[in-house]
Formats: structure tokens, sequence, C-alpha cells
């Protein structure tokens, strides 16, 4: 079976959890992508749903399957946010922002109550940090903030290149926001939890793709079938 069927049965998977009336974050990237279409196939039969859209990408895939949007400043909380991810671990600690939409998605999962991570079973590690870790920063400063986070990184025992991700058109990949992104290479990420705190407190660093204790819930598709994993 290929990784995007898989994708796409984790995606159908999730959408057990969704009912009428609900308030729901609409996650990036290809597995996203799926939940959006099959959530628009139950749309179009009646189903009742609100959606925060995580990127412009997803806003235009939504809006062309006829799901109503809505804005964060519009509505208090949302109910269930369903997203992709890079990487997962046993404690559903993720690596996000492969796609680059790391800050619109944190922001929307971190104003859910639930967050259900949808995935192919490639993106589960025992320890994050083969995907290179996506870290949004402010055009501004770029080299004071590089040492900042060389230096964050050092601290939490943790090592690699910082790449500037570049766009189709070799300049810097500018985000939905209209940052850049440094990819960290980093091989293995010791103490994630860590690493996110310090992170966090570098002043041009506008969002990471740690993403920690914030996913309730995964569906990680595999030959085997779909396994639901909750927190370790
Ligand atoms: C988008 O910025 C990312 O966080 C995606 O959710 C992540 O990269 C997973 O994408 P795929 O579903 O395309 O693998």
């Amino acid at each position: 079976m290929n990784l995007d069927a898989l994708k796409r049965q984790a995606a159908a998977r999730a959408l057990d959890f969704v009912e009428g009336g609900m308030k729901l974050g609409l996650g990036t990237g290809s597995t996203a992508k799926h939940f959006v279409e099959l959530l628009g196939e139950r749309v179009r039969g009646g189903l009742e749903v609100v959606g925060v859209p995580t990127s412009e990408a997803t806003r235009a895939d939504a809006l062309r399957c006829g799901i109503r949007l809505t804005t964060l400043d519009e509505v208090d909380r949302l109910d269930l946010t369903v997203d992709g991810a890079d990487e997962v671990d046993p404690a559903l600690n993720l690596i996000k922002g492969g796609g680059g939409a790391l800050l619109r998605e944190k922001i929307v999962a971190a104003a859910s109550d639930r967050m259900i991570v949808i995935a192919d079973d490639s993106k589960w590690v025992e320890t994050l940090g083969r995907f290179p870790l996506p870290i949004e920063v402010v055009p501004f400063g770029l080299g004071a903030t590089r040492r900042a986070i060389e230096k964050a990184l050092a601290d939490c025992g943790a090592s690699g290149q910082l790449v500037l991700r570049k766009g189709k058109d070799g300049h810097a990949f500018v985000t939905d926001s209209g940052h850049w992104i440094v990819d960290a290479h980093l091989g293995r990420i010791p103490d994630a939890p860590r690493l996110a705190q310090s992170l966090s407190c570098i002043a041009g660093v506008a969002e990471h793709g740690l993403f920690i204790g914030i996913a309730s819930l995964a569906m990680l598709a595999g030959p085997q079938g779909i396994r639901v994993v909750e927190p370790r």
C-alpha cells in the first residue's frame, strides 16, 4: 500500500471523532489535505461544522470543499484540531513545520480542547530529531538569532547544521506570516521539552516546530491497519 493511501486512512479514522456543531482546527500538509477533503464530503452530505484553517493553502482547500470557515477572533475555543506531523514520539510530542505552517498550526492547536495527529506510521520515532527541526524566525537580526539558537541547542545537548530554508525561486522561503524558516539538522533531540522552552525564550524566534504536550491522540496508519495511540 502506498504512503498516500495510508495518509488517507489515518485521515478517515480521525473523521470518526467529528460531530455536528463542532468548531474544528484544520491542519496543513498532504495528510491534513486528505482530512479536509473527507470532511468536505461529509459537509456536502449535511454535517454542520465550522473550521479554522492553519494556512492559506488549507483555507483554499477548505473553501473548495465547501467547509464553512471562521477565525479565532470570532470563536472562543475550538473543539478539535486534526493535523499531520513530521515526527511523533511515544509521549505524542511532535516535530511539525515541514510544510512551513508551524506558527499558525501551533496557535490553532493551542486554542483547541483536543488535537488529533494523523500520519502514516513512518512518522513514528522513539526520539525526535531525525527530521530537521523547523524554527520560524523574524528576518531582522537573523545573525543574532542564529547564534542564540546555537547556544540553546548546545545547552540542551543537541547540535547540528542550521540551514535557511529556500523556496522554489531560490530565495528564502517566506511563511504565511512573513517570517523565514531555519531548519536545524540535529539527528537526535535528547530533551525535546527543554529545547522547546529554550527556543521559545529567543527574541527573534517567532515559533518552533516542537509541539510538546499538545497532541491528545494519534492515528498512525500502517500496512497492518491503524494504531490509535495515546500519550505514554
Ligand atoms: C506543515 O507545516 C506541517 O506541520 C505538516 O503538518 C507536516 O509537515 C506533515 O505534513 P505531511 O502530512 O505532508 O507529511
